[in-house]
């Protein structure tokens, strides 16, 4: 088959083949091994498209190791994804908790105290209708320390820096504080927004590029659809360039959002279910299985709102009706909980963050595959389908 064509203004600002991401997506239930690792980065980039780390739960020195990995399968440019949270998350041992101030030692992780006894209850009793013992959770693995008088994003942020990866893609939050840092370097920004407040912020923070996420994406997600989302970004931001992400998995899904005015499309849940993501195998099954109504938006896992494949902890947490404690803090909540189903080995209850498109995906392939098929139908569609499907005619 020959190679597909599709370029967009992207391909020329980032020196790629073709205007697709895959996303910087973050760590797995039960790890703080993000899905998107070297494997993934590099067979989407080497494929035309760019492959983004998800790097927010690396350590400066895991970051940059990552990285060097990249760059020994590709010469091709990639990025790195960060979450710039203003609370700066940190990720030990798969949970999201506070940053360690002093890694190792017992102040490091905010104590169980900080649940109220009604909660502590209630959650026990969660996991007994589910038939699982309750385990008290052992405290979490040391983690490197954040150097003194600097934040967890900016000590990552020196490495990327220093390693002048392409791209910066921040997941939340502004690049305001590192964007004269990064252009200056010739890193390209690229920020991550759910709403056109977060779009005029990010565009006065120096973001080069605008990524439109609708709710219909996996993982952190907001309330807008991506159809909604994406012209009221595309007007908040003019003349700024917007890419779309949530629900595009094919070349339908891209050739819409190209159609829409979108410089090309972020896709997390497509590349979720490649041979290359570092997701586990039961996992990438669920997804596979999924149906059209089996992803929900739970704050269970992180404190904030993410879509996940559903499942009966999800189901008992959202009928509860306990609050979630804010991103950062969550995961002191949800530890003994969390802990008490991994030691039961009932890991269909964790964390499986997943997109919409889920419910169309139906078998895992290489990632260029997946890439190549989304890029030649979404080609064909806006090039040949389109004319035979639509008449227009073009007033003179
Ligand atoms: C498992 C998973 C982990 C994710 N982790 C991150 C992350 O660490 N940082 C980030 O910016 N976005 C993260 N996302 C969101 C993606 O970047 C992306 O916006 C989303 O997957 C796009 O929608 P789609 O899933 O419909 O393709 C994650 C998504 C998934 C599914």
């Amino acid at each position: 088959m020959s190679r597909p064509f599709l370029r967009t203004e992207l391909c020329d600002m980032l020196g790629i083949e073709y205007p697709v991401f895959s996303a910087g997506m973050g760590p797995v239930a039960g790890g703080a091994e993000p899905v998107a690792k070297a494997d993934l980065v590099a067979a989407v980039s080497e494929a035309g498209g760019l492959g983004v780390i998800g790097g927010v739960a690396y350590s400066p020195e895991d970051l940059r190791a990552e990285i060097n990995k990249v760059r020994a399968k590709t010469d091709k440019p990639f990025g790195v994804d960060l979450l710039l949270a203003s609370n700066f998350l940190h990720v030990r041992g798969g949970i999201f908790s506070t940053p360690a101030k002093n890694a190792g030692s017992e102040q490091a992780s905010p104590s169980r105290d900080l649940v109220p006894p009604e909660t502590r209850d209630a959650l026990r009793k969660m996991a007994e209708n589910l038939g699982i013992e309750w385990l008290e959770a052992p405290p979490p693995p040391p983690t490197w320390e954040v150097p003194e008088g600097q934040s967890y994003a900016g000590a990552q942020m020196e490495v990327l820096l220093e390693e002048k990866v392409p791209v910066f893609a921040s997941g939340l939050g502004s690049p305001a504080p590192f964007s004269r840092a990064l252009t200056d370097a010739g890193i390209k920004i690229v920020s991550l927004v759910g709403n056109a407040r977060a779009a005029r912020r990010v565009a006065e923070g120096g973001a080069d590029v605008v990524v439109a996420q609708g709710t219909e994406a996996g993982g952190h997600t907001g309330k807008i659809g991506t159809l909604a989302l994406l012209p009221q970004v595309m007007d908040a931001v003019a003349p700024l360039p917007v890419v779309a992400a949530g629900g595009v998995a094919d070349g339908r899904g891209l050739a819409a959002v190209i159609a829409a005015g979108a410089i090309g499309a972020w896709c997390g849940t497509a590349f979720l279910v490649s041979d290359e993501a570092n997701q586990p195998a039961l996992q990438k099954q669920r997804i596979l299985e999924a149906g059209t109504e089996d992803t929900v938006v739970t704050r269970l896992y992180s404190g904030k709102t993410m879509r996940n494949i559903t499942n009966p902890l999800i189901e008992s947490w959202e009928a509860s009706g306990i609050r979630a404690l804010p991103m950062g803090l969550q995961g002191v909540l949800t530890r003994d909980l969390l802990h008490s189903i991994s030691a039961a080995g009932r890991d269909d209850l964790l964390m499986n963050a997943a997109g919409q498109t889920s419910g169309m995906l139906t078998e895992t392939r290489p990632a260029s595959e997946i890439l190549h098929e989304m890029v030649a139908d979404a080609s064909h569609l806006l090039g040949a389908r389109l004319s035979q499907r639509v008449q227009v005619q073009v007033a003179v």
